[in-house]
């Protein structure tokens, strides 16, 4: 083998100091639309209180103009950026989150960017109700691989977009919305080791109703997101509890030592199996945004835990465990320090 020239070495060695990542600002945009149960039960043949019971749901937010996924996007990405403490121009990566930018390429985030003023990296993620987790974990590999000092993390849906009002299985539970983080260098860690994966064998079992491809060639509908509810249901409660113990054992913390759970928001009866599986004590605050947000896919976790810090009812520099799980099927967990 030909030996590696001396100045690339040193070169690498100093391109790649090993810092420490924390999240240092989280911020969350709300359509203005709210979507009331009532006003979607008559076309799938359901109550508000069939709705209530089996998801938690009580109302969702759809977008409208003004509204974007860009525009959600840069909303709650700006009280991320003031709690951080940055400007658009400190940022140097993008990271989108998203499976409902209507465009196949190119990509949401270069335009996010864009609307900051940053020229940074930027691209999107498509790990559906997960991506958001995957974000926190890319960031702060990142960061702490010395490729970025400031990134920008966010998860936003316009689900509206893609949801069939018919569909007895999905109408009720989607919303819109866009959650951001921004994962920056830290003189200490924040962000925990993330437990992640997929398993491509269950591919179908939340996906695009039909190719884009099918849809062009066969002259079909819009397509919308379907999903097998039983199935994600069961694997959700009795997969996903053991992917965030992992997630607490790696990062060397007992379910005692958190000040908060923060779910993806699919249905209040995952999380509630949830916090049962995983022996959560008394009092711990748990994420219960669904109720007025419904299931926002990869805005779900930062929008959840940007209602917590904002309300106070969570302190800064406690811990929290997210997970978000979902279309893939895939999943990510991690233990992260509140901003
Ligand atoms: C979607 C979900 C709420 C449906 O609940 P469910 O109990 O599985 O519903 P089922 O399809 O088994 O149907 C049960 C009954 O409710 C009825 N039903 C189904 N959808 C209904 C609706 N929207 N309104 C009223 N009744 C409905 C069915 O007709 C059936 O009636 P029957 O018992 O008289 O035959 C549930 O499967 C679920 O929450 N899945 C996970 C979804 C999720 O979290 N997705 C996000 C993952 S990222």
């Amino acid at each position: 083998m030909t030996a590696t020239p001396k100045g690339f070495a040193t070169a690498l060695r100093s391109a790649t100091p090993v810092a420490n990542a924390r999240i240092a600002g989280i911020g969350g945009y709300r359509p203005r639309r709210i979507v009331p149960n009532s006003e979607i039960v008559e076309r799938i043949d359901s109550s508000d209180e069939w709705i209530r019971e089996r998801s938690g749901i009580i109302e969702r937010r759809w977008a409208g103009d003004g509204e974007s996924v860009i525009d959600m996007s840069v909303m709650a990405a700006e009280p991320a950026l003031e709690m951080a403490g940055i400007t658009g121009s400190d940022i140097d990566a993008v990271l989108v989150a998203t499976v409902s930018w209507p465009y196949q390429t190119p990509a949401a985030a270069p335009l996010v960017a864009e609307r900051f003023g940053s020229k940074g990296m930027a691209l999107d993620i498509s790990a559906a109700c997960a991506g958001y987790c995957h974000g926190i974990a890319l960031a702060n590999d990142m960061v702490r691989g010395g490729s970025a000092e400031n990134v920008l993390v966010v998860g936003v849906e316009r689900l509206s977009d893609f949801t069939s009002r018919d569909d007895r299985g999905t109408a009720f539970i989607f919303g819109d919305g866009a959650g951001a983080a921004v994962v920056s260098r830290s003189d200490t860690p924040g962000i925990g080791p993330t437990i992640w994966g997929s398993d491509g064998a269950q591919w179908d079992v939340i996906s695009q109703t039909e190719s884009w491809i099918d849809v062009h060639e066969q002259k079909l509908r819009w397509p919308h997101i379907g999903m097998q509810g039983q199935t994600v249901f069961r694997w959700a409660v009795w997969g996903m509890a053991p992917v965030a113990q992992r997630a607490l054992d790696a990062a060397g913390v007992t379910a005692d030592q958190l000040d908060a759970f923060v779910p993806h928001q699919a249905n209040v009866r995952i999380i509630d199996a949830m916090v049962k599986q995983l022996k959560l004590p008394d009092g711990l605050a748990i994420a219960r945004d669904i109720a007025y947000t419904g299931n926002t896919s990869a805005a779900s976790v930062p929008l959840a835990m940007e209602r917590m810090v904002r309300k106070g009812q969570i302190p800064s520099g406690g811990l929290a465990l997210q997970i978000g799980f979902g279309a893939g099927l895939s999943y990510a967990a991690q233990v992260v320090v509140i901003p």
